[in-house]
């Protein structure tokens, strides 16, 4: 499908945008709808700079069908990359209806514009929380979703690929891929782009580089008393890089029915190792406090990332030394 025309939803957002960088620099011909909660205007500058294409953009909300149908008639897309969303887990226990409308109503609205227009290949940004607590670390596709899911951001994510499966039995055209992301962590090599939510941020990382930037005076550290090496979390943290070109990989593979993929690097780094990771690349203390655990959060999150290398021949290439210094850039130049 080279060269072809891609709607990338929420695609002025982090892992959107590094998207549409590597979609345009393989020559796909690319085009934004976004609704800019969660990110800025600017974003299409810094895409334009790294790529020398400014991407047309729509300032819509999924959740105005008419809206989201209105950019359909002007261009036949090959196929949507779908990374609009509300992806805060507090926030979504706080505001449950508020992450099913605009989560769950939007995909509807997408889709049903996409059906309306014959555009049937789809690539949806999951998530590793639809597997919920499956009592063990090391996680793979072939595991039940949908269990013990603790917030409604997550069980959002899980809705919407069983909503997908079913389009799919609906439609045999529909050639869908799901991708199960696990931490998306670090920043182009420009500088240009990289996390900067709207807000404050709930991630590690985000809250990281406030901390580095003085707008926060410390992390805390959720709990240490955790069953892992070093008693804090564990997680898989992927460098945004490495996910955009899951995408890039997922796209030009993609076939009919659904098929579902585990975006991560298979090795696990706890807080601790994160702080250390980022003090060693800043050469900078990181000043941190550790208080309670945070509810919900699992003690170790870690992907089997094999079906991904088998049936498209994806892995990570770079690690978190390499995150914490994309980051570090992105703060200097930002
Ligand atoms: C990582 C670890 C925290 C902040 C998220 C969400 C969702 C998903 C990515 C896409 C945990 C600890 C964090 C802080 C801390 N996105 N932490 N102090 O919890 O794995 O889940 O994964 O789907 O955003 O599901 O990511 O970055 O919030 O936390 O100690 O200020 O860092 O306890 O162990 P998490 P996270």
């Amino acid at each position: 499908m080279k060269n072809g025309k891609i709607l990338v939803t929420g695609g002025t957002g982090y892992i959107g945008s590094h998207t549409v960088v590597e979609l345009i620099e393989a020559g796909y011909e690319v085009e934004i709808l976004d609704n800019l909660y969660n990110s800025k205007i600017e974003v299409l500058d810094k895409i334009e700079k790294i790529t020398g294409v400014k991407p047309k953009f729509y300032k819509v909300d999924l959740k105005n069908y008419d809206d989201v149908l209105k950019v359909f008639t002007d261009t036949k897309y090959d196929a949507v990359m779908h990374f609009a969303g509300l992806k805060a887990v507090a926030e979504s226990v706080e505001k449950p209806l508020e992450y099913y409308e605009n989560n769950i109503g939007g995909t509807v609205n997408l889709l049903k514009a996409m059906v309306k227009n014959g555009v049937k290949r789809l690539i949806f940004s999951s998530s590793a929380t639809v597997y919920g607590d499956q009592g063990v670390a090391k996680l793979d596709e072939s595991m039940e979703t949908g269990k013990g899911i603790t917030n409604p951001y997550g069980r959002t994510k899980y809705m919407i690929e069983e909503i997908l499966k079913d389009v799919a039995v609906s439609d045999k055209e529909f050639e869908i891929c799901i991708l199960r992301y696990f931490n998306p962590i670090g920043a182009h090599a420009s500088g240009l782009l990289g996390e900067d939510p709207n807000g404050d941020p709930n991630n590690l990382m985000p809250v990281v580089m406030r901390v580095a930037a003085g707008r926060i005076p410390k992390l805390l550290v959720y709990g240490d008393d955790y069953p892992t090496r070093d008693g804090s979390c564990v997680r898989d943290y992927i460098h945004v890089v490495d996910l955009a070109k899951g995408h890039l990989v997922a796209l030009e593979n993609i076939s009919g029915g659904v098929k579902i993929y585990n975006l991560g690097s298979g090795v696990g780094t706890s807080v601790f190792e994160m702080i250390k990771a980022f003090e060693k690349e800043s050469g900078e203390k990181l000043p941190f406090e550790v208080v309670g655990g945070r509810s919900g959060d699992l003690a170790e999150l870690i992907a089997d990332p094999s079906l991904a290398y088998k049936e498209l021949g994806w892995k990570t290439e770079l690690n978190t030394a390499d995150a914490m210094r994309d980051t570090l850039n992105y703060l200097k130049n930002n």
